[in-house]
């Protein structure tokens, strides 16, 4: 089966998989699992900052942070196409009692900085919630795995610390981006307070992400995540996967990025296909399909064992460890032999 749905649909690497047979394991919640520790350290180091905390997934770290930042009756910015306000079931609403105030994602996944200074309120007018927070997202999901840099990043977090506010990304695909601009991690994630990445999408974990901030932060939200019933006991078994994945598995998102510009290019050579292959910046790829071909090719890739993420008219299909260019060249000849008529 060649599976594009996501890049949360990896296997463990053989490498991860001995890491978890020998894993020494302790009880996180009393702070004794030597491979969690030993992963949070890492964490930390990489993305620059003081600590890190292990949690469950992407959601709940980016909901551990938002908690952590926020009071009751606080409002947090976010993109209106920001996975946190779209696919995390309003978690920061319905647990922490913090309302979402929307900003418009460009296509390009971009943010007006005119728009989030416009969204922060002005407490001192009773009719106001007061602010406390800034969300970014690195890579740009739902528009299309589209890139922030440093400078782009620098502009929210200047405006979060003129405005006493705290500036959070989510960067659960922290590393494709860092990979993509071939820079160092930190300096993307330099002026955020917090930040969740994942290792179960494009480091191929089976389980798991991380935030990292500073001290009092990481206290916070680790007292958040038990209260989020997310405090797991010899969690060093995941952990020693996320290991292998900070020391092995980031250069190669490289390939992944190749191999999605590799597909995109096919893609736009195909007829009845609308893509724009500029927009390719990372392992996902976005296009449409005339809609009399919608199904035609859809049943062709069933048959075929070629699984991707189609919204009828906007298809996803995401690149990842499992996915070799050979993989690309099956999937276009299927699309090509159906399309081509
Ligand atoms: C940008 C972004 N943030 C957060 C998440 C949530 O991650 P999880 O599925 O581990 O909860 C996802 C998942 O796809 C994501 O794409």
């Amino acid at each position: 089966m060649i599976d594009f749905r996501s890049d949360t649909v990896t296997q463990p690497s053989p490498e991860m998989r001995e890491a978890i047979f020998n894993a020494q394991v302790g009880d996180d919640v009393f702070g004794d699992d030597p491979t969690i520790n030993i992963l949070e350290e890492m964490a930390a180091d990489r993305l620059g900052k003081e600590q890190a905390l292990f949690v469950a997934s992407g959601t709940m770290g980016n909901l551990v942070s938002i908690l952590a930042h926020s009071n009751r009756g606080d409002e947090i910015i976010v993109g209106d196409k920001s996975h946190i306000f779209k696919y995390e079931a309003g978690g920061a609403s319905a647990l922490g009692g913090v309302a979402y105030h929307t900003v418009k994602n460009h296509e390009d996944g971009k943010i007006d900085p005119d728009d989030v200074l416009n969204a922060i309120r002005d407490a001192s007018d009773n009719h106001n919630p007061q602010t406390s927070m800034i969300a970014l997202e690195n890579t740009q999901n739902m528009c299309g795995g589209r890139v922030l840099d440093q400078f782009e990043t620098k502009i929210f977090s200047d405006i979060a610390k003129n405005n006493n506010l705290k500036f959070h990304i989510d960067g659960a695909r922290i590393f494709n981006a860092a990979v993509k601009l071939d820079i160092d991690v930190k300096k993307i994630v330099e002026g955020a307070d917090s930040v969740s990445f994942c290792l179960s999408k494009g480091l191929a974990c089976p389980v798991g992400s991380l935030v990292c901030g500073d001290g009092k932060f990481i206290e916070s939200a680790r007292k958040w995540r038990k209260m989020l019933g997310g405090g797991m006991r010899q969690a060093g078994f995941l952990a020693s996967a996320g290991i292998v994945a900070l020391d092995n598995m980031v250069n190669r998102l490289a390939e992944d990025h190749e191999n999605a510009q590799k597909l995109a290019f096919g893609l736009s050579q195909l007829p009845h296909i609308n893509i724009d292959v500029n927009s390719v910046e990372t392992n996902l790829v976005f296009f449409e399909i005339d809609l009399e071909y919608r199904n035609l090719v859809e049943n062709a890739l069933n048959q075929n064992e070629i699984k991707g993420a189609s919204k009828r008219e906007r298809w996803r299909f995401a690149t990842h460890y499992g996915i070799e260019s050979s993989d690309i060249d099956i999937t276009l000849d299927i699309m090509g032999s159906i399309l081509h008529g």
